[in-house]
C-alpha cells in the first residue's frame, strides 16, 4: 500500500467523494485493454529495457482471478509474478504510509525515487478493481466484495505480494515517508507495517532513512523520538538495520508551502523573497 494498497482505498475514497457510492464497484470496465495497454507503454516507453510478454501475463493474472479453487481463497498471483523477473536499482526505494499524495509530489521531484507505482507491476494495477464471480467464471463487472469485507480480497492480495517483493528487492539506503500527524504513524496493520517491513533485508539494506512529515498545520502528534515511530526504531534495532530519522525535511515542507503557500509556517519563505526583490 507502499503501497495498495492505499492506491484501492484512494480510488474508494475519491468513489465516495463523488458521490457514487452506489455506483457499482465491480471490475474496472475493459480492464484487459488497460492493463495490457499500460504493460506495453511500460516496456515500450517507460523501461524499455525490460524484456517480458505482456500479454502472457495478462493470461496469468486473468486464471489466477478466475480460475481460482474456490470463491473465497486468497487469489494466488505467483504465477504472473514469476513472468515479471523486474529489479529496481539500489538506493532508490521510497516507502509510505498515510503520505500518499505528498510522496507523488516528493517522487516527482526527487526523481530517482521508486516507489511500488513505479515497478511494472504497481504500474499495470494502480487504481483498478477486479474480482471474480462466485458462480461462474468470468470477472465479475456488476460488483465485487467490498474492500473490508475480507484480507482475501484479490485486488489486496496482489498488492500484499507485490509489497512484498518490492521490499524484499529494496537494497542500499531505503526511504520512508510516515505522517506525524496521525497516532499510529508506523501502523503494525498498514501495507508498511505489516508486509514491507518484514520483507526487507538487513544484509541488502544499508540504512534505513525515516521521514516524519507533519501537516503545515499541524497537529504535531508524532515525531522521531515520540509514540509509533520509537516502537519502528525499535524494531529496526533488534533486527539490526541501520537507520537515521528526521523530521521537517526541508525539501517536503516546501513541496507542502507550494501546495498551501498562505499557510503561516510558508510565510517566512516568503517575506525573505520579497525583501530581497526591494533590496
Ligand atoms: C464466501 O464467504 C461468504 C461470506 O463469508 C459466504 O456467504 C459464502 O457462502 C462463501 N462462498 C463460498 C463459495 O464458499
Ligand atoms: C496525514 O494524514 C491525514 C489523515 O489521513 C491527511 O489528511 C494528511 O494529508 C496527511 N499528511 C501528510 C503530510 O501526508
Ligand atoms: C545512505 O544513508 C546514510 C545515512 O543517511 C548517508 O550517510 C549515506 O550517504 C547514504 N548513502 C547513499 C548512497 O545515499
Amino acid at each position: 500500500m507502499s503501497s495498495f494498497q492505499t492506491s484501492f482505498f484512494g480510488f474508494f475514497i475519491s468513489q465516495l467523494c463523488v458521490g457514487q457510492l452506489r455506483a457499482q464497484l465491480g471490475t474496472t470496465p475493459n480492464i484487459k485493454h488497460i492493463v495490457v495497454g499500460r504493460c506495453y507503454n511500460y516496456i515500450t516507453l517507460v523501461n524499455p529495457s525490460l524484456r517480458i510478454d505482456c500479454e502472457e501475463i495478462w493470461r496469468r493474472f486473468e486464471e489466477s482471478v478466475v480460475f481460482r479453487s474456490s470463491f473465497n481463497a486468497t487469489v494466488d498471483y505467483s504465477q504472473m509474478f514469476d513472468a515479471i523477473p523486474q529489479t529496481w536499482p539500489c538506493n532508490t526505494c521510497l516507502f509510505w504510509s498515510k503520505t500518499r499524495n505528498l510522496m507523488h509530489s516528493y517522487a516527482a521531484v526527487e526523481r530517482h525515487f521508486w516507489t511500488l507505482e513505479d515497478t511494472l507491476v504497481g504500474f499495470m494495477f494502480n487504481d483498478l478493481v477486479w474480482c471474480g464471480q462466485e458462480k461462474h467464471s468470468g470477472f465479475g463487472f456488476s460488483s465485487c466484495p467490498p474492500w473490508a469485507a475480507s484480507t482475501h480480497h484479490p485486488v489486496y492480495s496482489l498488492w500484499r505480494h507485490a509489497s512484498q517483493n518490492f521490499a524484499e528487492m529494496a537494497c542500499g539506503n531505503i526511504t520512508v515517508l510516515l505522517n506525524g500527524s496521525i497516532s499510529n504513524a508506523f501502523n503494525r496493520e498498514s501495507m508498511f507495517g505489516s508486509v514491507e517491513l518484514d520483507g526487507l533485508d538487513p544484509c541488502r539494506v544499508d540504512y534505513v532513512n525515516i521521514k516524519v512529515v507533519t501537516n503545515l498545520e499541524g497537529p504535531f502528534t508524532e515525531s522521531c523520538s515520540k509514540g509509533s515511530i520509537a516502537d519502528l526504531i525499535q524494531v529496526l534495532r533488534s533486527r539490526g538495520f541501520r537507520w537515521t530519522c528526521t523530521h521537517n525535511d526541508e525539501t517536503l515542507m516546501i513541496l507542502q508551502c507550494v501546495q498551501n503557500p498562505e499557510q503561516s509556517s510558508c510565510q517566512r519563505c516568503a517575506s525573505g523573497f520579497s525583501h530581497g526583490r526591494d533590496l
